[in-house]
């Protein structure tokens, strides 16, 4: 299951975004892409002097069909940065290839956007976790590209980068930092751990949620590692949240299960807070 882009692609979808963006005297060039998971859709409303484009308008783009995802580039103000916002994303399970996936992330690229925040919905693995908490994603475990549904698959376009990048640090370590120093100074608190990426849409069985357990992973969802490794080889800055809405159910004795409603209402309710940490984090990348 893949797709190939040509670089003309990619650039045609560059120049319509660009001719939006230019017929709006307010809105400067983005610097930041920020991409909103499931249930994290409505952070887009604190942009301020926004301008809306439909998915569907945009050459190339794939169209969005996920309940909770609204399917449109809303690029405007925030804490006085220019960000290009996603709200809702291209998922695996919806049918989508990882090209398709990733294309938007690499028209960031070409609109040199050099600093992407990817924001997820993830069930929480480590016992640790709650439901409501936050995680900054220090590294992944994309299960999905190790089977061989890789973003970079097929012919490289060393306009992005290298054939075969290194994927050390996916997540950009002073990023990171500049989060936890903000999350701190706002006393939000906010876990760290290892994201890993399953195909969905089922949930996972609980032998599958102690299989991700034990394999090292802290956090489970259905998406962005195939951006981060997209945006990483492109040389973008990357950052990862994910929103625990749920804690995985680890065994079949368990009256609990996981659910979208559950994710979505979560996802709510963590809104307003990942707003004030995303709102401080811009701020110091403004100054
Ligand atoms: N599993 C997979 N993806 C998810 C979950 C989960 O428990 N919660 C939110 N996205």
């Amino acid at each position: 299951m893949h797709t190939h882009f040509s670089i003309q692609a990619y650039d045609a979808a560059k120049a319509f975004i660009q001719t939006r963006i230019s017929h709006q005297s307010v809105t400067r060039q983005p610097t930041v892409g920020l991409v909103l998971g499931s249930g994290l859709s409505s952070l887009a409303e604190s942009i301020q002097d926004a301008i809306h484009i439909p998915y569907a308008e945009i050459p190339h783009f794939p169209a969005s069909t996920v309940e909770g995802h609204a399917g449109q580039l809303v690029v405007g103000q925030l804490a006085g940065v220019t960000v290009c916002a996603m709200q809702g994303r291209f998922h695996f399970y919806e049918g989508y290839t990882p090209q398709q996936i990733t294309f938007p992330v690499r028209v960031m690229a070409r609109l040199g956007i050099q600093t992407l925040i990817l924001t997820n919905a993830a069930g929480g693995l480590n016992h640790s976790f709650r439901a409501g908490d936050l995680m900054l994603i220090e590294d992944h475990l994309n299960l999905v590209g190790m089977a061989g549904n890789h973003p970079l698959y097929g012919p490289n376009l060393a306009e992005f980068g290298p054939r075969f990048p290194s994927m050390t640090r996916t997540y950009d370590l002073g990023l990171a930092r500049l989060l936890l120093e903000t999350a701190a100074e706002l006393e939000i608190p906010v876990q760290r751990g290892v994201y890993v990426m399953v195909s969905g849409p089922s949930f996972e069985t609980p032998a599958e949620v102690r299989f991700l357990r034990n394999g090292g992973a802290d956090a489970v969802g259905m998406s962005t590692a195939p951006e981060a490794i997209v945006a990483h080889h492109a040389g973008m800055r990357v950052l990862g949240i994910s929103s625990i809405t749920n804690v995985a159910v680890d065994s079949v004795e368990s009256d609990a299960d996981a659910s979208h409603a559950e994710v979505l209402e979560t996802g709510q309710q963590i809104v307003p807070r990942l707003t004030r940490l995303l709102i401080g984090l811009l701020g110091k990348l403004a100054g």
